[in-house]
C-alpha cells in the first residue's frame, strides 16, 4: 500500500537489491529452457539388451521385468528390425540356456551353434549395420550360476580366462562387433585382446564391464537368463566390486584400459552415478552405463501402481546418465525411449 513492494527495497541484511539475480528468468519460457539446457538425450545414446530363447515363434514374458520378453531367434530378428528402424545403434544379446545344456565346465559357451551365435548370425544377415554386442561370462552356461569356473567352492581366475578367450573367438566368428566381458576376472581384457588378435579379429571392439558391482539390482536379470536357480543363495562378491568402494573402480578401469579396452562400463547405473562421473573425468574414455534389470523393475513396478508417470520417469532416468558423464546407456527402455524421443 506504500506503492513500493517491500521486496524491491535494499535488503536490510545484505544491503543488496533483493533478488537481483533471478535464476527463474531463464526458466520461464520453453524456448529459453531449451537454449540453456546443458545435456540432451538422443537415440544415439542407446544399446538395447535383449534375451533370446530356443524354438520358433516363441515369446515368454519375464515376470520381474514388465514389458520385457525372451524371444526365439526368428522373433528376435523382427524386434531388432524395429529397433533398427527407430535408429537405435546397437543391441546386446543374452541367452536363456536350457538347464540340460548347463555343465560345470560351461562348454555350451564354446559351441559355435549356441543360441547367442545363432542369434548374432541371424541378426547380422538381416541387419548388417546394427551394432551387436555379446556378453562374455560363463553364468548362462555354468551349472552353478557363476561367471567363472568353480572348483571346491572357489571361482577360478586363470582357468576361467582360457574359456573366456575361446568364448570371445566363437562370438567373433559368429559376427559380433563388440565383445563385452562382464565376468570381472582379473586380466581378462588383455587375454581376450591377444586371443582375438591371434585369431585375426583385430577389429572386434572390446567393452569391459570395468566397474561392475556385486549388486542386489541384478535379480530380475538372473530370472530372465535363468541363472538365479543355479546361483541359489550364492553371491558374486569374490569377483564383483563392493558397493562401498569408489577408488577401487578407478584401479579396475585403469587396468582394463591398459589391457586394451576400447570402452568401459559402470554397472548398475542410477545408484552409481558418482562412479560414472569419476570415470569420465579420470579417463576421458567412452563410458557406458548399464541401467540394470532391478532399476527397470523398480521403475515399472511404481508405474504399474500408478505412483510414477512412465514417460517422464523413463526419460529423466536416462537423461541423468548423460549429465553424470555417460556416453552410452544400456537400457531395457531403449525402444520406448526412442519412440518418445521421436515424437
Ligand atoms: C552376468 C551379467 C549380469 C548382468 C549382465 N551380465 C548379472 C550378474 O552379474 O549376475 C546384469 C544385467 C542386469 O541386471 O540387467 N554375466
Amino acid at each position: 500500500f506504500l506503492g513500493v513492494s517491500v521486496l524491491s527495497r535494499p535488503h536490510f541484511l545484505t544491503n543488496e537489491a533483493f533478488p537481483r539475480t533471478r535464476m527463474r528468468r531463464n526458466r520461464q519460457h520453453e524456448w529459453s529452457r531449451r537454449l540453456v539446457s546443458e545435456n540432451s538425450l538422443t537415440v544415439d545414446d542407446f544399446v538395447w539388451p535383449i534375451f533370446v530363447l530356443e524354438g520358433e515363434n516363441r515369446r515368454e514374458a519375464v515376470a520381474s521385468m514388465p514389458g520385457v520378453e525372451r524371444l526365439s531367434v526368428d522373433l528376435l530378428v523382427g524386434a531388432v528390425g524395429e529397433a533398427y528402424e527407430l535408429g537405435i545403434p546397437a543391441i546386446e544379446i543374452f541367452p536363456y540356456t536350457d538347464e540340460s545344456l548347463k555343465t560345470p565346465d560351461a562348454k555350451e559357451a564354446l559351441n559355435p551353434d549356441n543360441l547367442v551365435c545363432r542369434a548374432v548370425r541371424a541378426i547380422k544377415e538381416k541387419y548388417p549395420d546394427m551394432g551387436v554386442y555379446t556378453d562374455i561370462a560363463l553364468d548362462p552356461y555354468n551349472s552353478d550360476g557363476h561367471d567363472g569356473l568353480v572348483k571346491e567352492g572357489r571361482v577360478l581366475n586363470d582357468a576361467t580366462l582360457e574359456v573366456l578367450c575361446k568364448q570371445a573367438i566363437v562370438q567373433a566368428q559368429a559376427g559380433c562387433d563388440v565383445v563385452a566381458p562382464s565376468d570381472m576376472m582379473d586380466g581378462r581384457m588383455g587375454a581376450i585382446r591377444d586371443a582375438l588378435d591371434g585369431a585375426g579379429f583385430h577389429n572386434v571392439q572390446m567393452m569391459s564391464y570395468a566397474a561392475k558391482y556385486a549388486s542386489a539390482f541384478y535379480g530380475p536379470f538372473r530370472d530372465a537368463v535363468g541363472s538365479a536357480g543355479s546361483l541359489g543363495k550364492g553371491d558374486k562378491k569374490t569377483y564383483q566390486m563392493d558397493p562401498a568402494n569408489s577408488d577401487e573402480a578407478l584401479r579396475e578401469t585403469a587396468l582394463d584400459i591398459a589391457e586394451g579396452s576400447d570402452m568401459v562400463m559402470v554397472k548398475p547405473g542410477m545408484p552409481y552415478l558418482d562412479i560414472v562421473h569419476r570415470l569420465k573425468e579420470s579417463f576421458g574414455m567412452p563410458v557406458s552405463v548399464y541401467h540394470v534389470s532391478g532399476e527397470y523393475a523398480m521403475l515399472k513396478a511404481a508405474v504399474q501402481n500408478g505412483w510414477l508417470d512412465n514417460d517422464h520417469a523413463v526419460l529423466e532416468s536416462l537423461l541423468c546418465f548423460k549429465r553424470a558423464g555417460a556416453d552410452v546407456i544400456f537400457t531395457y527402455c531403449a525402444v520406448e525411449a526412442a519412440k518418445l524421443l521421436a515424437k
